[in-house]
């Protein structure tokens, strides 16, 4: 027998490295993680007493026999309300990464392009090269933000179908451009030269505080990614697609089944009626965010770039792996981005709780004294 599986996978998906999300929770050591851009904070803990009580209740209610509801109505209408649309605006999805491949599934044609901007989130690259289509990435300026002349002439030049914005951009943390660069690039992909969903990726929402969400009503083709896994529940893995009902209609016949399942279902219904600690939660982590700014900014050595995210990226004079090895000797775990193009010296670092940011600042003091 011989069997070559290089002769039935797609030559671009053997090109491809597979998405690491780094080295998760290490079994018998405890790390401070902020790697991954979650919220330190369980949402269990803050939801004392009744709340905590009413989430028990809502899982052990789910008939783990049945299939969920498809369409997962109830949490639409719950998802729907929170944002202020109507439930035929929203799919809910596994994740935003499944709203992200959904959307290039949908409109993924032979010789297609997806165009965005470089650094930014590594899935709408990895997203579209899987399907073989074309990705173009405009360079962001020195200092990170969108350069939207190079940006609307790459419009022009390569047509895509798709375009994707991270609003606020990972791994940069800021806000490239402002509402009236997007409405520029809105305009732009709804005319003659181009014809584009412009994807408007808002996982970071809660610690920017803006939104495009209102620019629905005039724009077609505007598409806003929402998640619930930067806002402390990562685990149930809730994602969501908000555009006009036509355009969720078609993305939603290329939607698995039951791509959300029972239980995260009910999770999030439960914690969507409890906005309040949500909201205090991420008020808690901004401030965190710009304390520790304040305190590198006397890190000898160290940029920082401004951060509207709960996560912000930062430069060290030296080479990044070592610094990032030197945290790591010390249980801190972040994220080294210093290997790949326009982040040289670069690390990403999750805002953590008082006590993990005090962890850190003190284990990257030692570092730097160290690398000295
Ligand atoms: C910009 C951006 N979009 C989407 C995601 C994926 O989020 P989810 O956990 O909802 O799949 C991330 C995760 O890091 C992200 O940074």
């Amino acid at each position: 027998m011989s069997f070559d599986l290089r002769a039935v996978i797609r030559p671009e998906v053997q090109a491809l490295r597979a998405y690491h999300a780094g080295p998760g929770a290490a079994p018998g050591r405890r790390l401070v993680k902020l790697d991954a851009n979650e919220s330190p904070f369980a949402l269990g803990e803050a939801l004392r007493g009744a709340v905590v009580r009413e989430l028990r209740q809502a899982l052990a209610d789910v008939e783990l026999h049945r299939y969920p509801d498809p369409e997962a109505r109830a949490l639409r209408s719950a998802l729907a309300q929170d944002l202020a649309v109507a439930p035929e605006q929203v799919l809910a999805t596994n994740g935003s990464d499944e709203a992200i491949q959904l959307l290039l599934v949908a409109t993924a044609a032979a010789g297609g392009c997806v165009l965005s901007v470089a650094p930014t989130f590594v899935m709408y690259e990895l997203g579209a090269r899987a399907l073989g289509l074309r990705y173009v990435a405009v360079p962001l300026t020195a200092q990170y933000a969108l350069d939207l002349p190079a940006f609307l002439a790459a419009l022009r030049q390569e047509r895509p179908r798709l375009v994707f914005l991270a609003w606020p951009n990972n791994p940069t943390a800021g806000l490239v451009t402002d509402e009236t660069g997007i409405e520029r690039i809105l305009h732009a992909c709804a005319g003659e030269a181009c014809q584009a969903l412009v994807v408007v990726d808002e996982a970071y929402y809660h610690y920017s505080g803006r939104t495009v969400l209102s620019r629905l009503a005039g724009f077609q083709n505007l598409v806003v990614l929402r998640t619930l896994s930067k806002i402390g529940l990562a685990g149930i893995r809730l994602g969501m697609l908000v555009g006009s009902p036509a355009l969720v209609e078609e993305i939603n016949k290329v939607r698995p089944p039951y791509n959300v399942n029972a239980l995260s279902q009910a999770a999030a219904r439960v914690v969507l009626g409890h906005g309040e600690i949500v909201r205090g939660q991420a008020a808690a982590i901004v401030e965190e965010r710009e304390r520790v700014l304040a305190a590198l900014a006397e890190f000898p050595g160290v940029t920082t770039f401004p951060s509207a995210a709960n996560f912000f990226l930062m430069r060290t004079a030296g080479p990044a792996e070592a610094v990032h090895q030197g945290l790591l000797a010390r249980d801190i775990v972040v994220r080294n981005f210093g290997h790949l193009p326009h982040l040289a010296g670069c690390l990403r670092v999750t805002v953590g709780t008082p006590e993990e940011n005090e962890a850190f600042l003190t284990a990257l003091a030692a570092v730097l004294r160290r690398e000295a």
